[in-house]
């Protein structure tokens, strides 16, 4: 096969991937930054609204609140966007600043570990700038404490000195507009989600706008791709736009190496598998969860900490990568006393749930081969 850009090309290759230390095929489903590498990935994020295909409410409220700022020619209420990872928050981010026509300062909680560190951002930002910050849940709470009064009065306390000499000097910010992403908005403190005029929550992509999505990105990476291919890898891609690129991006491996090049229904299918991606797209960590539910733990309920370990992933992974979509495509109920498997999860997996309600199912053989937990 012919045609790619080489620009694009180069930014496509995982210095991880064929080293032999990382496992390709653990995680292809993984809605994080596993495999991507981000050149790879801000090629193909679409740079106006109007290019933004889906989530149609978040589009439509978002469009109004930006062009009715650009109107009276002030800077828009400060904008939150929430929602699983992968599905647009920082896209959304750098649309928001094209929009405005405004530049944008990028910048996450993580990297914010002291007020100082903040108060040195804004006291730089110019009159109308975007200042994203991705991962917001995860800022220091003094640096919190002082984006609320920089959010609310544009204002920004700077301490000179140190110790009982230290003195703080009041500064006026020009006007500017935070854009913060997160994916946890519920970790969020009420005063700081109080002081975001706009929350966009991004919710699970439609299998169609998934398909708009893959064409747009096998155009942009020169990939011939029939359509029914395409559709199947958007309904495998768990709603997500990240995955799907990155599963479009797999197919045309195996079409290079096994096919015709041109990614088509029989690529599609093998490589979805060899990926262990099935039917209904969930991948191994889906599975792994479901399974650990319903042969370990009867069904349900169970904690979620003890879920983590019984799969050998961290919490916060289990909640916030594969739970909202086995939650979304009824799989999985979370319940105060814990997890609970839903009827399609058993299901799903071949198994039988028990008769009564919550009888523990001996321990059955573990068909991933014991590789979580
Ligand atoms: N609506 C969309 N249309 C086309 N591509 C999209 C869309 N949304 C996301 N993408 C693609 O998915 C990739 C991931 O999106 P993005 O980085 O914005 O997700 P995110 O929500 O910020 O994820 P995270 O929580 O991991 O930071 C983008 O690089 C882009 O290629
Ligand atoms: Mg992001």
């Amino acid at each position: 096969m012919s045609g790619f850009s080489s620009e694009i090309r180069v930014a496509d290759e995982d210095p991880r991937e064929g080293d032999g230390s990382y496992d390709a095929t653990a995680r292809i489903v993984d809605a994080g930054g596993i495999d991507d590498d981000g050149t790879v990935e801000a090629a193909l994020r679409p740079r106006r609204l109007s290019e933004f295909p889906g989530q149609p409410k978040v589009r439509d409220q978002l469009g109004l609140v930006l062009e009715a700022a650009r109107r009276r020619g002030a800077p828009p209420d400060h904008v939150l966007l929430s929602g699983p990872p992968g599905l647009g928050k920082t896209t959304l981010a750098m649309i928001v600043a094209a929009e405005l026509e405004q530049p944008i300062r990028v910048t996450s909680g993580p990297a914010i570990q002291h007020a100082g560190d903040l108060a040195s951002i804004l006291s730089s930002l110019v009159e109308g700038e975007v200042l994203f910050l991705d991962e917001i849940h995860r800022m220091s709470r003094p640096a919190e404490e002082m984006l609320y009064l920089a959010m609310e009065d544009f204002r920004v306390d700077v301490v000179v000195g140190k110790g009982p000499g230290a003195t703080a000097i009041p500064l006026t910010l020009p006007p500017f507009t935070v854009v913060g992403a997160t994916t946890r908005a519920g970790l969020l403190p009420a005063p700081l989600r109080d002081r975001f005029g706009f929350t966009g929550h991004l919710d699970f992509y439609e299998v169609a706008d998934l398909e708009r999505i893959l064409q747009r990105s096998a155009r942009l990476l020169s990939v011939p791709a029939e359509e029914d291919a395409l559709a199947e890898i958007a309904l495998r891609s768990r709603g997500t736009p990240r995955i799907a690129n990155r599963l479009l991006r797999r197919v045309r491996d195996w079409a290079q190496v096994h096919g015709s090049g041109e990614v088509d229904l029989a690529a599609a299918r093998a490589a979805l598998s060899l990926f262990d991606v099935d039917d209904a797209g969930l991948d191994r960590l889906d599975r792994a969860v479901l399974e650990a539910i319903c042969r370990r733990f009867g069904g349900g309920p169970v904690g979620l900490s003890t879920l983590a370990v019984a799969v050998g992933e961290e919490t916060d992974t289990v909640e916030t990568v594969a739970e909202p979509y086995l939650v979304r495509q009824g799989y999985l109920v979370r319940s105060p006393r814990g997890r609970i498997a839903t009827p399609l999860a058993w299901e799903h997996l071949g198994l039988t749930p028990p008769a009564g309600e919550q009888t523990p199912l001996p321990l059955a053989e573990r068909s991933d081969g014991g590789r979580f937990g």
